[in-house]
């Protein structure tokens, strides 16, 4: 068993009270029953990857997430001094005692600071992460984190949120536009269609080397339930997407690339013509693995249903109308009809 495992780092996370009153996701529509997937996917299988530079990337973004849900972009116009600055940043984060990281734990009902993935207290086995969470000011925390490199860690933060954003902002609307969606129908997207009211929350991930990697998960099989994610990795792979319903494939890192993700809430607005893969974090035994993960989504209260010109004889609507807020406690009920269908190691 998971638990069997021990790492001194993680095991620290007991000081930290559970947060059982979370409401996060883990499933939508439904889980998949994981006992008939296969471990992994041939070497011809993998996740596209595209130059969002091209003439041809909207067409190549279309089809991608269309078919699977997500892709690797590069030439993504995010600079890569940026990407950079945050993998240290992550190192340094990590690299701090545990009693000083803990000095930064999330509060029992606070969204920000140290500690496990929020929806790890909705597996029945342990996680082998660290996590760090922000949305909106990293400022109290990073105060006590780095009394005196406070400032300098805040400011990479606040360049990454604002690159991802405006990166979000452009892939959304190429994706869109392969649909025949326009700012029109999308009514959170403000006149421009900058979307000046969304936000943006932000995972820091660690996953430390494991001596037992076959006997722990980074982060169990979920899909995410904000509107499209962004993920940085690290050169170590673990990020494994649910190919067909069948087979896991790995998503081999890319120096420079970014891994664009759909969530639950484009999948509702486009009426399941994109859908939000399954997907989940393995460890490694040799090499620690960092990785950013980028929530994008409507503001909590904003409406988001199927766009009308998606739904039509031969793709009914799907969904009802929902805002995220309602989504979050919907997920949160149907995960815990289906937990005990979920199967976290091999
Ligand atoms: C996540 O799904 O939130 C994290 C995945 C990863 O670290 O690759
Ligand atoms: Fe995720």
């Amino acid at each position: 068993p998971v638990h069997a495992l021990t790492n001194k780092n993680l095991d620290s996370f007991e000081q930290i009270p559970d947060t059982h009153d979370w409401v996060q996701p883990n499933s939508f529509p439904s889980f998949t029953d994981q006992s008939n997937i296969s471990d992994l996917s041939s070497d011809t299988d993998s996740v596209p990857l595209i130059d969002l530079s091209l003439p041809n990337a909207p067409k190549l973004i279309g089809n991608a997430l269309r078919t699977w849900g997500v892709f690797q972009a590069i030439n993504h116009g995010v600079p890569i001094s940026v990407l950079n600055s945050m993998e240290s940043l992550l190192n340094d984060l990590f690299d701090l005692p545990t009693p000083q990281k803990l000095k930064a734990a999330r509060s029992r009902d606070g969204v920000n600071g140290y500690g496990r993935f929020r929806i790890s207290t909705f597996f029945p086995k342990s996680m082998w992460s660290e996590g760090f969470t922000v949305s909106g000011s990293p400022l109290e925390h990073f105060q006590i984190l780095w009394p005196h490199d406070c400032t300098k860690y805040c400011d990479i933060i606040e360049e990454y949120d604002r690159e991802m954003k405006g990166l979000c902002g452009r892939v959304v609307w190429l994706a869109l536009g392969e649909l025949g969606i326009t700012r029109e129908d999308v009514n959170w997207a403000g006149p421009n269609g900058d979307f000046p009211t969304s936000s943006g929350v932000m995972n820091l991930n660690s996953y430390p080397v494991c001596p037992d990697p076959d006997r722990a998960m980074g982060i169990g099989v979920h899909t995410d339930s904000c509107f499209l994610t962004l993920l940085y990795q690290n050169n170590a792979s673990g990020l494994q997407v649910l190919r067909e319903g069948k087979r896991w494939v790995t998503v081999d890192p890319v120096p420079g690339a970014l891994v664009v993700q759909v969530a639950d809430l484009l999948q509702i607005l486009t009426n399941g013509l994109y859908s939000s893969p399954f997907h989940q974090a393995v460890v490694n035994r040799d090499r620690k693995r960092l990785s950013v993960a980028y929530f994008f989504g409507p503001p909590v209260h904003a409406e988001i249903s199927p766009i009308k010109k998606l739904v039509n004889p031969t793709q009914p609507l799907l969904y009802p109308t929902v805002t995220w807020a309602e989504y979050l406690c919907k997920k949160a009920e149907l995960f815990n009809d289906t937990l005990p269908s979920i199967r976290l190691s091999t």
